[in-house]
């Protein structure tokens, strides 16, 4: 069985760096230590309101990433337009909304199924791989499908913030089940939001599972005993090479 690759979203070092409207941390200078700790890809969400990651980062992760280099993004005009020109490998289409204090769930594709083929085509029209991140819900899995998305980011967060180990069993199911049915239709299925530590383990045994993202639990780690050791300690969790 193959393991899934672990992609690191390094935003929180920028959430750290904007609270003073600073220089440090760099999270491109995360982004390479992470790439040298042994991470196959480096993810960041460019949001509408920059509160965390900045044009700049993006720019420059273009520049010095040597993995693949996810941009996780709304489908506005304003970040396709952002793709088209830094051209990251991987674009994650999530939804986003202003009052959040980070991504709170599932994009919803059934609805807004139009404008959704347009920003894939779009994307995919340059060479760039598109994932949709969704809720493993069947219809979504199926409407990925139909928009002809490459991949599915199926959402963790469920699955992470249950409490009792019913409620966990249970969202992990749904994710079992989802990546099953994405696979069966020929989807590439990753995973990712509210992994840690302590959690990523029946996660990244999932089968077929190809991607993991995960930020925010490394870089708390990271405070503590550097990002490299960080990075290195996830991986060999999750058990991939
Ligand atoms: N995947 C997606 C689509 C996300 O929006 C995020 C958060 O930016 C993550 C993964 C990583 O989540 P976390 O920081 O909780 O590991």
């Amino acid at each position: 069985m193959t393991l899934p690759i672990l992609h690191v979203n390094v935003d929180h070092i920028a959430t750290l760096r904007q609270a003073r409207r600073t220089i440090e941390p760099d999270p491109v200078y995360g982004a390479l230590v992470a790439e040298q700790a042994g991470a196959r890809g480096i993810t960041v969400h460019l949001r509408e309101d920059r509160r965390h990651i900045q044009d700049r980062d993006v720019e420059v992760l273009r520049q010095v990433v040597q993995t693949k280099l996810n941009l996780e993004m709304a489908g506005t005009d304003e970040m396709v337009k952002k793709a088209l020109s830094v051209r990251p490998e991987i674009c994650t289409l999530v939804p986003e909304k202003r009052e959040e204090v980070t991504t709170e769930g599932g994009l919803n594709l059934l609805g807004q199924m139009e404008h959704l083929s347009e920003v894939i085509a779009r994307l995919q029209g340059v060479g760039i791989r598109v994932s949709l991140f969704i809720d493993p819900v069947d219809a979504q899995i199926e409407a990925a499908k139909t928009l002809k998305a490459d991949d599915i980011e199926l959402h963790t967060g469920e699955y992470a913030h249950a409490k009792e180990l019913e409620g966990r069993a249970f969202q992990l199911k749904r994710l079992q089940e989802g990546a099953r049915l994405g696979q069966e239709l020929g989807l590439q299925v990753n995973a990712g939001h509210g992994l840690t530590y302590f959690n990523v383990g029946p996660v990244a045994k999932i089968v077929g599972l190809k991607e993991l993202n995960i930020g925010h639990s490394i870089i708390a780690r990271s405070v503590y005993v550097g990002m490299a050791a960080a990075v290195r300690e996830m991986i060999a969790l999750i058990g991939a090479p």
